[in-house]
């Protein structure tokens, strides 16, 4: 499995707030990456925390959370991408820029459209996956099998017996 290096690219809400969605997908394509997923959704706080485990505790944590959840702005909505290609975290890294939107590169996503508000929170734009095995673990979060374009990782048949889904009616 893993045929192909994907990474987890998610637009937060202050993104999709400032429509920088057309730059964003540029630099991507620009980069000779592949979409091979993608879901608009207001995140809920369960997948938010589960999401960001591995800062729990931390004095940002809760900011960081609240950032996701679109807390801070009227649009609420995030976009959740997969990319797919030789070198994807790598070249994403690159393109989103340091975690703090001030320390980053100018020419890079969040040095170019980021800033930290006055209460401190880093409004950096967009998440991307910091390396393939924290790839995998987000992309396995967001999405199911049947929602990416790529057989990306091992998958199993189940069958769910008393599972509450949506349908169409
Ligand atoms: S990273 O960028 O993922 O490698 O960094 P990591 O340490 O794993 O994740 C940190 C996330 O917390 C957000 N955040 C901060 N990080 C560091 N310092 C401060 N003060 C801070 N405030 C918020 C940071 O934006 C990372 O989330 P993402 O979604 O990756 O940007």
């Amino acid at each position: 499995m893993g045929k192909k290096q994907a990474v987890l690219i998610v637009v937060k809400p202050d993104g999709i707030s400032k429509g920088l969605l057309p730059q964003i997908f540029t630099r991507l394509n620009e980069a000779g990456l592949e979409l091979v997923a993608a879901r608009v959704l207001q995140v809920p706080r369960v997948l938010a925390a589960e999401h960001y485990k591995h800062i729990r505790g931390k004095p940002f944590y809760e900011t960081t959370i609240r950032h996701l959840l679109g807390v801070y702005y009227k649009n609420k909505k995030i976009l959740a991408m997969v990319y797919c290609g030789a070198g994807a975290v790598r070249k994403c890294r690159g393109l989103a820029g340091a975690t703090n939107p001030e320390g980053a590169d100018p020419d890079s996503i969040r040095g170019a459209y980021g800033c930290v508000s006055s209460a401190g929170v880093f409004e950096n734009v967009i998440h991307v996956s910091s390396d393939k095995k924290e790839a995998e673990r987000e992309i396995k979060l967001w999405f199911s099998p049947e929602e990416i374009s790529e057989n990306l990782y091992k998958i199993k048949a189940k069958i769910l017996k008393s599972t509450k889904k949506q349908v169409w009616a």
